[in-house]
């Protein structure tokens, strides 16, 4: 016999079934809500509403835990091979040796994309926002593959859209940089690996190779891995929704790079580098902008600083201000901005404002100091974010389809004009 909890309405008393997951979470079954009692639930924002059961990614904000499939970031960010983690997270285990190979190969035989869209790709202007082109760009591959529509297709199916997606974003992103400064497109290699790959289409040109430096390959690796899955965040909620109408999956996860593009979201890593650079260029210290933050009457907000979930630290966040000491001394780069970063860290956690709100430094908040490292430009971060969170995406979109799920479609309650007739415009 399921545990339940009981609701009482009035002289009413109603039963509502718990579910516990594996890590002791609880929930409120609510499903039977309205049909029952003629309720529903308010919850903007959903900050107390779980959409789904789910077995990819486990997150303990308290805590600053953080695991795919079981396994925890801190070893697979050290470990893995970031393609190794989209095979654990869209199929649930980590792959053999052979699993892994033809996986590889799955995906290095898809990075080329059809040379018309180079021709969409020049349509846009110059200074297009990259993450614009990204999402058009992947809801276009969808009219490329028309199969893709099928509500009904097989396995393999499902399989050669998740390929040619994890194959051609890396090919879309580095074109999408490459429109926006003018420079030809570089096609990809298959010598290289899947982050190598990334960084000759971006930094090669016809005239020369682009020569890999292992440092750079590792970290990226690293950043791909810790951006890859975050549960039932804000793009990855989007993505089930959208995919929950039975709308393809390239489709699907366009609409996730797009609502990933807000800088409350993935654009927070753009966000918080052109607030360290304000800070910086101000040159007039960091009280008036740790002042403006708690300012209720200013809109300004620490980028990169707090979180829905974890309330003490993103444990994504400690790896990443890690590795951006590592990589910035392996290269020899002194980026002030990373001291800004540092010493604004320091000054907001010693303040009872952010300490009392449980506001920590997030995973953008490092994240862009190394992407500059990397020589990625500023407004290429979120698309780093979408990359490396495209796994994470098409295994949320993957489950919600094998568990049948029915249409998102949550509901609400009115608080506008009663019934009223309408009058002519003359006697309005
Ligand atoms: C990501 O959900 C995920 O998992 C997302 C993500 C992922 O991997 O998918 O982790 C990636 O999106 C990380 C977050 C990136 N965004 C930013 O860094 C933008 C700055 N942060 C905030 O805008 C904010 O902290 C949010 C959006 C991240 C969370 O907002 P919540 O949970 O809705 O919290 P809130 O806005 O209700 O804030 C609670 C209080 C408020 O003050 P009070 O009303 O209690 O007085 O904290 C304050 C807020 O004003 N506050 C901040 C602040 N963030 C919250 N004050 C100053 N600076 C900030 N950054």
């Amino acid at each position: 016999m399921s545990k339940t909890v009981q609701l009482i309405i009035d002289e009413n008393t109603y039963d509502l079934p718990v579910v516990e997951g594996s890590e002791n979470e609880k929930a409120i079954d609510i499903s039977k809500l309205r049909a029952q009692t003629g309720y529903v639930t308010l919850d903007t924002g959903y900050k107390n509403t779980g959409a789904t059961t789910s077995g990819i990614t486990f997150l303990d904000g308290e805590k600053g835990i953080l695991r795919y499939r079981g396994y925890p970031i801190e070893q697979l960010a050290e470990k893995a091979d970031f393609l190794e983690v989209c095979f654990l997270l869209i199929y649930g285990e980590l792959p053999s040796k052979t699993e892994f190979d033809l996986f590889k190969d799955n995906i290095t035989k898809h990075t080329l994309v059809h040379e018309d869209m180079r021709t969409f790709l020049e349509a846009y202007p110059t200074k297009a926002h990259p993450m614009g082109i990204l999402s058009a760009s992947l809801c276009t591959l969808s009219t490329f593959y028309p199969e893709s529509h099928d509500a009904n297709r097989s396995k393999e199916a499902v399989d050669l859209t998740i390929f040619r997606l994890l194959a051609k974003l890396p090919t879309l992103a580095a074109w999408a940089y490459q429109n926006a400064v003018g420079h030809p497109v570089m096609y990809p290699k298959n010598k290289y690996n899947y982050c190598e790959n990334f960084l000759q289409m971006m930094f090669a040109m016809p005239a020369f190779e682009y020569e890999t430096d292992p440092v750079i390959v590792n970290a990226l690796n690293k950043l791909l891995i810790l951006h890859a899955d975050h549960e039932q965040n804000c793009s990855a909620s989007t993505v089930r929704i959208v995919g929950s109408s039975q709308a393809n999956l390239y489709a699907s996860i366009s609409a996730g790079v797009s609502a990933l593009w807000g800088p409350l979201h993935g654009g927070a890593n753009q966000a918080v580098i052109e607030m360290l650079e304000t800070i910086m260029n101000d040159g007039g210290g960091l009280k008036r902008w740790i002042d403006k933050a708690k300012d209720k009457n200013d809109s300004f907000r620490l980028m990169g600083f707090g979180h829905r979930v974890y309330k003490n630290f993103d444990p994504r966040a400690k790896i990443i201000k890690k590795a951006a000491d590592d990589v910035l001394e392996k290269l020899g780069i002194v980026d002030p901005v990373l001291d800004i970063a540092k010493e604004l860290e320091e000054v907001a956690l010693n303040d009872d404002y952010f300490k009392s709100r449980g506001l920590y430094p997030n995973v953008d908040f490092y994240s862009g100091i190394i992407y500059r490292a990397l020589g990625i430009p500023t407004e290429m971060f979120t698309v780093m974010f979408a990359m490396g969170r495209l796994p994470g995406w098409i295994a949320q979109w993957k489950e919600m389809m094998e568990d049948n799920q029915p249409i998102g479609r949550p509901r609400q309650i009115y608080t506008g004009h009663n019934e009223r007739d309408y009058q002519n415009i003359d006697k309005r």
